[in-house]
């Protein structure tokens, strides 16, 4: 081996370490980001570097070269990191310029609302009523619009000569021969009967839905307007479960101190018949000149029954079997009553400043 001078020896190192810089500094100098400058770092100087290996060295040289090569390395470490902490900062302004100009807010433009939609009234109360019958057991099903004729009217007791089969009164997609008729249903009530048919009692259902007659537009009056029916069909229900259960909803729909009544009527479908009136939720039930009422202390809600073994005959149901009832209530007159809405002609105006009136 040959020998070495302490000279020689010092030059090759600092030959040696002045390529090491330059090599590191160009790294340095052309990292692009802070991610390579912090590899740049770490090829450079980091423990695994050739000059880091080159101090942990130092102990093996003669002491008195030592010493000086010490001071070269710490030279080449410092100018080093001094460029890496200058390339840094570099970075990081450039980083943060590019930020501010990538995330620049303009606050003279305007931002653009985009409005939200919300559901109709009606279908809000649908959907409430719906939902006091299901936290009372029932189920909601649904039946066509476009109906046949033997469920909007045979099934439900109606015989071929009723008045309401008329076509002054109920609107035909096909009109002419009663065993097949095609109309647009005129209440919820064929539902009942389609149920029925399909499925084995017992039966708790609503059924909300749209309904069609031929009347003229007025304040009460719709052609195309909405319903929910109900049925209860089970072994032994009785006029009681009738009344309880219409004046459980009426308490959850108007308020708990609601109060009802059954006032005698007639549907073909149902024996005895009802109408239900509620008190006035508004005067508690009497004040003259209440608004709602119009001082009579009750308001018509809906009509109702026992329904008639004639329906359940039509549907295959067993009349000395089981017992039922049936009651169908108007969505708008729901509406109307518990808003004081004057008409039923806002519900299809589309007037925003109606329709914002009721959120949901
Ligand atoms: N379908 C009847 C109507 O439209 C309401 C009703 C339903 C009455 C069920 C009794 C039983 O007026």
């Amino acid at each position: 081996m040959e020998p070495t001078t302490n000279l020689t020896r010092r030059m090759g190192l600092a030959e040696n370490l002045e390529t090491l810089q330059l090599a590191a500094l160009d790294s340095v100098a052309a990292a692009a980001s802070l991610d390579d400058l912090a590899q740049a770092e770490s090829d450079a100087i980091g423990r695994d570097s050739e000059i880091a290996g080159a101090r942990r060295s130092l102990g093996s040289l003669p002491a008195e070269e030592r010493r000086d090569a010490g001071r070269m390395i710490n030279d080449v470490f410092q100018t080093v990191q001094g460029a890496i902490a200058q390339r840094r900062e570099e970075l990081q302004t450039e980083a943060r310029a590019g930020r501010l100009v990538a995330e620049a807010i303009d606050v003279t433009v305007d931002h653009q609302v985009l409005p939200a939609g919300g559901l109709h009234l009606i279908q809000q109360v649908m959907d409430e009523v719906c939902d006091i019958f299901i936290g009372l057991g029932y189920h909601v099903a649904e039946g066509p619009e476009a109906e046949l004729a033997w469920y909007n009217f045979d099934a439900l007791n109606t015989p071929p000569d009723h008045p309401g089969r008329l076509e002054s009164d109920t609107m035909y997609v096909d009109y002419g021969d009663p065993s097949d008729e095609l109309l647009l249903r005129a209440h919820t009530s064929p539902v009942q009967a389609r149920y029925m048919e399909t499925h084995e009692p017992p039966v708790y259902i609503v059924a909300p839905g749209r309904a069609y007659r031929n009347d003229t537009i007025d304040a009460t009056h719709l052609p195309a307007f909405h319903q929910i029916e109900g049925l209860a069909v089970d072994t032994a229900i009785t006029f009681a479960d009738l009344k309880g259960t219409l004046a459980e909803f009426a308490r959850r729909f108007f308020g708990e101190t609601t109060e009802v009544r059954l006032r005698p009527h007639y549907f073909p479908f149902t024996e005895p018949s009802a109408e239900l009136d509620v008190s006035c939720f508004n005067c508690d039930g009497g004040e003259t000149g209440c608004r709602v009422c119009k001082g009579v202390g009750w308001l018509e809600m809906l009509g109702c029954g026992m329904v008639d073994p004639h329906v359940f005959e039509a549907v295959g149901y067993d009349p000395d079997e089981v017992t039922g009832f049936a009651f169908g209530m108007g969505v708008e007159r729901l509406a109307m009553v518990r808003h004081g809405i004057d008409s039923i002609r806002h519900f299809i105006d589309n007037d925003l400043r109606f329709l914002r009136q009721f959120p949901g």
